[in-house]
């Protein structure tokens, strides 16, 4: 049946050359070591779901070390090894010049002993291996020795990609991790699959014996960023919100309809800043964060923030941006309605790392000041003046604080557009420091006249 099918032909047609090289290597030396060698998990599933996905999992049946060193040698890398997991990841420079890994996980054989006369079995290891995993859709390996492609499906996992099924292959499934409640919704959102009644029944039960409490903030930190980075965070939010386990998480962080407009907002302008390719990439965690907590006090967002694990080093610093947005809502607002020229929205925006720029772009309902965000993100804030430290030197300033204020004079007025060519700036800067040295003057004492 099913189990004989052979993905050789998908590999050959839908992998770009260098992955298909690097399966058909570990297939080799797999081969020449007497160990049976498969890719395993997620990129067979990408593979099934024709997805890009350059993440290679391979899985030994024996020493699954022996392989690791063995591609390390053939792709001039390095293994780095993790004796307790039986697992080690293969480092190694690819031909474009790009760092690559591969993780090598060894299957060991196991044998169950039945009691009395009954004989030992002995299971297949790639069996076993997969029948740890959390769906089936994620249970597939792929032969790479010998019978090059070869799927291998012992849990229907072909079958529930085609039904667009995410199932569990166990009860147990969520009380050996429950993170894979939020895995569920992720890998459900992100292909339009369903998590299936049985196994969404698994989560309910879950999430009714309080097994969320015993997820650790690092481990909820961990699949709280994934779900962030996905395409539709909201989607996968809502979900979760339906589904209760955000109450599990903490009780306040459900979905109200305002949230769910500020989150739509807030994706949709995490979408228009990604086109713009900038060079400094937002955390996507803290972009949600601040939408999933807004409305709610500092004693509960700095308890939701150390819930989420999120890091430690930012926690001041987001907790305190926090509060000045607060005040600088309205602030904005009012100088906005005054017509303010945008170096006196630069100098209130100043202050904001990108992620609360965004947010406050998406919580704002005044379309001019919306405008404005927007302009502060992609032109104001990088703008410098066309003259230098070096050009007020030569006008006969010497080095000193003066050199800083001056700078930021002609910046505003560039800004605010009263000073658009060096040519001007330069002028104004001339009169500038007519005014520094007059106030120079006017501040020394006068000398005794006799
Ligand atoms: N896995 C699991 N239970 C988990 C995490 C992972 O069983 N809690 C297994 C799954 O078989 C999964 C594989 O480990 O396919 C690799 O995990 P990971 O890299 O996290 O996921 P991917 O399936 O590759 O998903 P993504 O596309 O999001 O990277």
């Amino acid at each position: 049946g099913g189990k004989e099918r052979s993905l050789a032909k998908l590999i050959q047609d839908r992998l770009p050359a260098p992955t298909r090289d690097l399966l058909h290597l570990a297939g080799r030396l797999g081969a020449s070591l007497g160990l049976p060698v498969y890719v395993v998990g997620g990129f067979v599933r990408d593979l099934l779901l024709q997805r890009p996905n350059q993440d290679i999992d391979l899985v030994a049946e024996g020493d699954g070390l022996r392989l690791a060193r063995a591609l390390a040698k053939e792709l001039g890398g390095r293994v780095r090894e993790h004796r307790k997991f039986l697992t080690s990841m293969v480092i190694f420079t690819d031909t474009q010049g790009r760092e690559q890994r591969l993780d090598v996980a060894t299957a060991r054989l196991e044998y169950y002993e039945h009691p009395a006369a009954l004989p030992t079995v002995e299971l297949s290891s790639i069996k076993m291996d997969l029948f740890r995993r959390d769906f089936s859709i994620n249970a597939l390996a792929v032969r790479l020795d010998g019978s090059f492609g070869q799927l291998v499906d012992f849990f229907g996992g072909q079958r529930d990609i085609k039904d667009k099924v995410i199932r569990v292959l166990h009860t147990l499934s969520f009380v050996e991790d429950p993170t894979r409640c939020l895995r569920a919704v992720r890998f459900e959102q992100r292909y339009g699959f369903h998590i299936g009644q049985g196994t969404e029944k698994l989560i309910k039960n879950a999430l009714s014996l309080k097994l969320m409490d015993r997820l650790s903030p690092q481990r909820l930190y961990g699949e709280f960023r994934h779900l962030c980075e996905e395409d539709a965070p909201l989607a996968c939010f809502t979900r979760m919100d339906q589904l209760g386990i955000w109450e599990a998480i903490a009780p306040q962080l459900g979905l109200t309809p305002t949230r769910k407009a500020l989150l739509q907002r807030l994706q949709e302008i995490s979408g228009w800043y990604r086109l713009l390719y900038f060079e400094e990439e937002p955390l996507p965690w803290l972009v949600y964060f601040l939408g999933l907590n807004h409305g709610l006090n500092y004693a509960l967002t700095a308890e939701h923030y150390r819930r989420l694990g999120l890091p430690e080093a930012l926690r001041a610093v987001v907790l305190s941006q926090r509060e000045h947005l607060r005040s600088l809502g309205s602030q904005l607002a009012r100088r906005q309605a005054e017509g303010a020229a945008p170096s006196a929205l630069c100098a209130l925006l100043r202050p904001l790392r990108l992620e609360f720029l965004l947010y406050l772009m998406a919580q704002t309902s005044d379309a001019p000041l919306q405008k404005n965000i927007s302009r502060y993100i992609t032109q104001w804030r990088r703008e410098t003046a066309d003259i230098t430290g070096d050009d007020l030197r030569r006008l006969g300033l010497a080095p000193g604080p003066a050199c800083g204020r001056i700078l930021a004079a002609v910046l505003r007025a560039k800004l605010d557009g009263q000073a658009p060519t060096a040519e001007s700036q330069l002028a104004l800067a001339a009169s500038l420091i007519g005014q520094e040295q007059g106030k120079e003057e006017a501040a020394r004492p006068t000398p005794l006249a006799h």
